[in-house]
């Protein structure tokens, strides 16, 4: 049966990772997976995770079963933790369920699309993050792109953007990164957030907001104005939360799916379409990395000493694009590298073709995605001066 199977190349993203794992050269750089590093390299447990891991695993009388929505402190405070002052005023027509990840949100919530609409067509930006369209797109789903960033300005195109969410059919879905863009790291300002939620609104789009890097960009509230913006105006919206990169928890595979529907009644549809669909897929989330953050969360001491640290990795990661664009303006005082100080969160593109990128990782061991993406995360003091050098010459 598997005998004329064709093997797959490697994914785009963590197929880097395997590549840099086994490269071994001692100087190898990588900038590919988007985890949070600090300077020795490592990607940290916050302390305030740790401490809470031990008060889970203490506290714990029984591993019986929780259920399909999973976690429901969890789901109450994850989504406190993104809508803020709003959920007091949404709180009866949100659905949550607790997600394998941020990946299993955007899947939940392609499901729910399927399940709940005729022909469901999703809209994404050009570019988006290299999984968006496998996660979306092999649910079944119709996707279509719409401008977002004007890669040889390495900026943000918002006049073309909103043409195209004009003409977009009422009922259709757009996706939208509610911070931290990725793969570009260009983000939309307050007042822009207006202006696109203002166009969902008028044009009867729904909002799909991936937010996979709250308190990584600015810090906890400003990276969840423009979704807030968005849910104080329209009817109904999905919203993907991960919890990966803000509480480290990568591998324990902690998110959620949020939907606000247009009435009590329509979220209790909707929980129960949730629960369904993943009572058939899974059955259920493992509750670890849930009722971890959940404990974080609910616990103020704890909650501060998170806070204190997540603000520490969001602003250590603005001084490396300082850090960076300073060794890159050293070395081609003529290039205007101001975006890569100026974007938001972990990633940037270079603009750098595949070829070129071929031969960054052949003799620099400089590792990125296809896309010239790079985890700004993972440029250091100790080896600024050796990414600067490698990548100085391949920019225009
Ligand atoms: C990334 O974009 O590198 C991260 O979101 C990790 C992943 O799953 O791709």
């Amino acid at each position: 049966m598997f005998a004329d199977l064709e093997k797959l190349a490697p994914d785009p993203i963590l197929g880097v990772t395997i590549a840099f794992r086994a490269d071994p050269t001692p100087n190898k750089v990588d900038l590919g997976v988007g985890v949070y590093r600090d300077a020795r390299g490592q990607t940290p447990i916050p302390a305030a995770v740790r401490e809470a891991e031990g008060a889970v695993l203490s506290g714990q009388t029984s591993k019986t079963y929780v259920g399909p929505l999973g976690n429901a402190e969890f789901n109450q405070r994850i989504a406190e933790l993104a809508l803020g002052p709003l959920m007091a005023r949404l709180r009866e027509r949100l659905a949550t369920i607790q997600t394998v990840g941020g990946c299993g949100a955007l899947r939940l919530g392609a499901e729910i699309l399927k399940a709940t609409r005729k022909d469901p067509v999703v809209h994404v930006s050009t570019p988006t993050w290299a999984n968006h369209e496998p996660l979306l797109g092999s649910s079944g789903l119709a996707l279509q792109r719409y401008p977002y960033y004007d890669a040889a300005a390495h900026r943000l195109e918002l006049e073309r953007m909103l043409d195209a969410l004009r003409s977009i059919p009422p009922g259709n879905v757009v996706l939208l990164h509610g911070c931290c863009h990725n793969p570009t790291g260009a983000d939309l300002a307050p007042a822009e957030w207006e202006q696109v939620a203002e166009l969902l609104q008028r044009r009867s789009l729904t909002p799909f907001v991936d937010l996979a890097y709250q308190g990584l960009g600015d810090d906890l509230e400003r990276d969840a104005a423009g979704l807030r913006i968005i849910a104080a105006r329209v009817p109904e919206m999905l919203l993907a939360i991960s919890c990966s990169k803000n509480f480290g928890l990568y591998r324990e595979r902690v998110g959620a799916l949020t939907v606000l529907a247009e009435s009590p009644a329509a979220a209790a549809a909707v929980s129960s379409h949730q629960a369904r669909i993943a009572r058939r897929i899974y059955s259920m989330p493992p509750d670890h990395g849930a009722a971890i953050a959940a404990h974080v969360l609910g616990d103020t001491k704890l909650r501060q000493a998170w806070e204190i640290e997540l603000a520490g990795m969001s602003a250590r990661i603005a001084a490396l694009r300082n850090l960076l664009a300073d060794g890159l303006t050293q070395r081609r005082p003529e290039l205007d590298v101001s975006w890569l100080r100026e974007q938001k969160g972990m990633f940037s593109l270079l603009g750098i073709d595949a070829a070129r990128l071929e031969t960054l990782r052949e003799r620099h061991h400089v590792y990125t995605p296809p896309d010239s993406r790079i985890n700004v995360a993972g440029v250091s003091q100790a080896n600024v001066d050796y990414v600067a050098d490698s990548i100085a010459p391949l920019l225009s």
